[in-house]
């Protein structure tokens, strides 16, 4: 495993404030259908903010993030959707890669990181980074402490006996969150010794829930001890003062490059376009944090929320993007965890 250094030099942009992109405002431009796989709050506002600039009427849904990989799927012979907004970015690369998304060039990719430009090269122009966030866990300080625990800090330390049924991770097959524990465990480990960790963590795992978030909350309100999330999920309630601690695993970890498509077939697609330039903008992308989202965001001008959890810091493995959002890859791994750890007895 080796420490990344590719975040280091993002996170050191200057913050000067770039040109935003003119987006003229109208009264009735059409609509857009946007898949968002964020947290309900920033697709709320993304979608309001979009619509009061526009004009356009956005009909908003908000699922994870193999779900709406799922559904586009599904629809590719009848496209619903417009615009993928948000989301790990193994699933949008799994789409390009199967032709169910458009290429595009935003006039913003200049602006952007290189880690976001590198989605964006891997899916051949079909997908683009928006933000990026590390993995990890939460843990309910008071819960630790009356089970007579020292702090977790490692993947290892979930696997202890005392936390038996008390540990919440989402499934891989919805969750984005959840396939990336599965490709960070594989890639830090190894495949062999990786499934051996899921398997038995599965003895502590109380249930694998949809959303990848909802762990983080579960740990905040104490009724799991651990959740392993994305750990910008888990700061959200640290920093409104709830019993939650979050950890970047000693061991090292992965992390996700949230992404953006354009779905092939868009009936709206000039207002997917708009969509997409305007969601790139240094604007556009502040209107995170304030919805508690603390993802590090893509356009190098846009504000680092000040709670984003520093990547900078973290051991951050080389995350394999290419392997591990190739279609071949995610259906081989996906089955393999439904066979080998899902379907295992307690
Ligand atoms: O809450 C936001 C977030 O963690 C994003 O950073 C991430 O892309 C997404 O949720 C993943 O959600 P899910 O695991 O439900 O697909």
């Amino acid at each position: 495993m080796q420490k990344s250094n590719w975040l280091r030099a993002g996170l050191l942009a200057t913050l000067a404030g770039g040109a935003l992109l003119a987006a003229t405002p109208a009264s009735a431009q059409g609509s857009l259908v946007m898949y968002c796989g964020v947290q309900e709050e920033w697709c709320r506002a993304m979608s309001g903010a979009f619509e009061k600039e526009t004009g356009i009427k956005v009909a908003m849904t908000r699922k994870s993030a193999g779900e709406v990989y799922a559904q586009v799927k599904a629809e590719a012979s009848n496209p619903r959707g417009d615009i993928w907004w948000g989301g790990t970015g193994d699933p949008h690369l799994q789409a390009a890669e199967e032709g169910l998304t458009l290429e595009y060039e935003s006039p913003v990719n200049k602006d952007l990181h290189p880690w976001a430009l590198s989605q964006w090269n891997a899916a051949k122009k079909r997908t683009v980074g928006i933000y990026a966030g590390a993995l990890g866990f939460g843990f309910n300080t008071q819960q630790i402490k009356a089970k007579g625990l020292a702090e977790p800090k490692c993947w290892a330390d979930l696997l202890n006996a005392k936390l038996k049924d008390d540990v919440q991770v989402a499934d891989p097959n919805s969750s984005g969150t959840a396939y990336t524990l599965l490709a960070t465990v594989v890639q830090l480990m190894g495949e062999e010794k990786g499934f051996d960790y899921l398997k038995a963590l599965h003895k502590n795992i109380s249930q694998y829930t949809k959303s990848g978030a909802a762990p983080a909350k579960a740990a905040s309100l104490g009724e799991t001890a651990v959740g392993i999330v994305f750990i910008h999920d888990a700061v959200v309630f640290a920093v409104q003062g709830d019993p939650i601690k979050p950890v970047a695993p000693c061991e090292g970890t992965g992390y996700e490059i949230g992404s953006m498509s354009i779905v092939k077939g868009a009936r709206n697609l000039d207002n997917a376009k708009k969509f997409y330039d305007w969601a790139l903008t240094p604007a556009a992308q502040a209107l995170g944090a304030p919805a508690k989202s603390y993802q590090v965001p893509s356009n190098k001008n846009a504000p680092v929320p000040t709670q984003a959890p520093k990547m900078e810091e973290m051991k951050l493995i080389n995350y394999d993007f290419v392997k591990y959002g190739s279609s071949a890859e995610r259906v081989r791994l996906l089955t393999k965890w439904d066979k080998e750890i899902k379907a295992l007895p307690k």
